[in-house]
């Protein structure tokens, strides 16, 4: 078989930390021909053009989505900047990898989908975690059957703080950064693709903020439960107010799923490899000048190994970029998938603050009778 495969010319959106990533795994990839970034802070934009090898950098993402060598887009600006570049991008017909979550207004993610489905763009989510080795194993077992029907699923996350810390300190609309919104929706993502061929017809959640609400007037975290039509139930917990000394670095994850005629148990908390070292430890977010003792590869992008990234963003980022040139099928979240996740973590968020079951979906109108 001959492949003809497309080349690259690829503008990323947002040179922060996730920006730097991609851009530096396309510069590695054979097909990509030219990197252009757009970044709204020009030092920052600089550093990331020379460790990429960048063709091209502006503050301005509308002149880079408008460079003739365009065919390709990242979109890594904050969780609530996704939408104007997305846009912009669906109405040049470019091909995106969006980071998650596809927003973080409920009514902005609708909108945002519709600009993607009306103008027919392959876009896609970035829920990484779909190409760590061990939620493609448990995807495979429970799609091909080994557990016959699925009717209980759980999952475990538990963040260290110091990401809840992060995304506080860099948003203006403290409301919109709920655990739920912005790291929950990874392990959700996870199940509900595991369950995907069922429906969630009701959720029920309460948070609890005694930890980061008087700092941060943030939430601690949720507990929820997730019926589908089916009567299967989906049981979380996410806390993100673990404190900076525990090794985890970011996330640590469990996921138990049971079916009629089997069960399947995913440790992802990576308790396996622990660093204990006088040294401070500078892996993941920001590191904590009291941690020294580290669970590894709790950084859910990946590892840094002999100067690369090795692990699930290498694999993701590659795999689209492969999506791209040679229209291969990946296992990438859609676009609409992505909206869904996020209508999911709105409701969830919604039933902790109204204490009441919330019937799915729920649509932007919902949100604003509920204030
Ligand atoms: N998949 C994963 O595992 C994973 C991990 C971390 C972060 N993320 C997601 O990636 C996204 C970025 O996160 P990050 O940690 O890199 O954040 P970051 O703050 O490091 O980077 C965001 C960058 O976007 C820039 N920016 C904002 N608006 C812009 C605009 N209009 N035009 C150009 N640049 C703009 C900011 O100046 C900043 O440099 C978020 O959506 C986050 O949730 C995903």
């Amino acid at each position: 078989m001959k492949k003809k495969p497309k080349r690259i010319g690829l503008a990323i959106v947002g040179a922060g930390r996730v920006g730097l990533i991609r851009g530096e795994l396309a510069a590695r990839h054979p097909e990509v021909d030219w990197i252009g970034l757009a970044e709204i802070n020009p030092e920052r934009g600089e550093i990331v053009r020379e460790k990429c090898g960048a063709d091209f950098v502006t503050t301005n993402f509308r002149e880079l989505l408008s460079r003739p060598e365009v065919n390709a887009v990242v979109v890594s600006t904050d969780e609530h900047l996704h939408v104007d570049p997305v846009v912009f991008a669906s109405e040049r017909k470019l091909p995106m990898l969006i980071e998650k979550p596809l927003a973080t207004d409920l009514a902005e993610s609708a909108s945002t989908l519709a600009a993607i489905e009306k103008s027919g763009v392959d876009a896609v989510i970035g829920y990484t975690q779909r190409f760590r080795r061990r939620w493609l194993v448990a995807k495979e077992k429970v799609k091909s059957g080994a557990l016959g029907e699925v009717t209980m699923v759980t999952s475990r996350a538990f963040m260290n703080r110091l990401v809840a810390i992060d995304n506080y300190k860099r948003s203006d609309n403290r409301a919109e950064v709920t655990p739920m919104v912005i790291s929950g929706t990874h392990a959700l993502d996870i199940v509900m693709w595991l369950m995907e061929a069922k429906k969630p017809v009701e959720v029920y959640a309460r948070s609890v903020n005694k930890a980061l609400g008087p700092t941060w007037q943030g939430v601690d975290g949720t507990g929820y439960t997730i019926t589908f039509d089916d009567g299967a139930i989906y049981h979380g917990v996410i806390s993100w107010a673990l404190p900076e000394i525990w090794p985890g670095a970011v996330y640590s994850l469990e996921i138990g799923a049971v079916g009629t005629e089997g069960v399947l148990t995913i440790d992802d908390t990576h308790r396996d490899i622990v660093l204990a070292t006088n040294l401070i430890q500078a892996e993941g977010y920001s590191p904590d000048k009291r941690r020294h003792v580290d669970f590894l590869t709790s950084y859910p992008v990946g590892d840094m190994a002999l100067g690369e990234l090795r692990g699930p963003m290498r694999e993701e980022t590659n795999s689209w970029l492969n999506r791209v040139s040679l229209g291969v099928p990946t296992q990438h979240a859609t676009a609409r998938e992505g909206h869904n996740r996020l209508m999911l973590t709105k409701a969830i968020d919604l039933s902790a603050k109204l204490k009441r079951p919330i019937k799915l979906p729920i649509t932007p109108d919902d949100m604003k009778q509920a204030g």
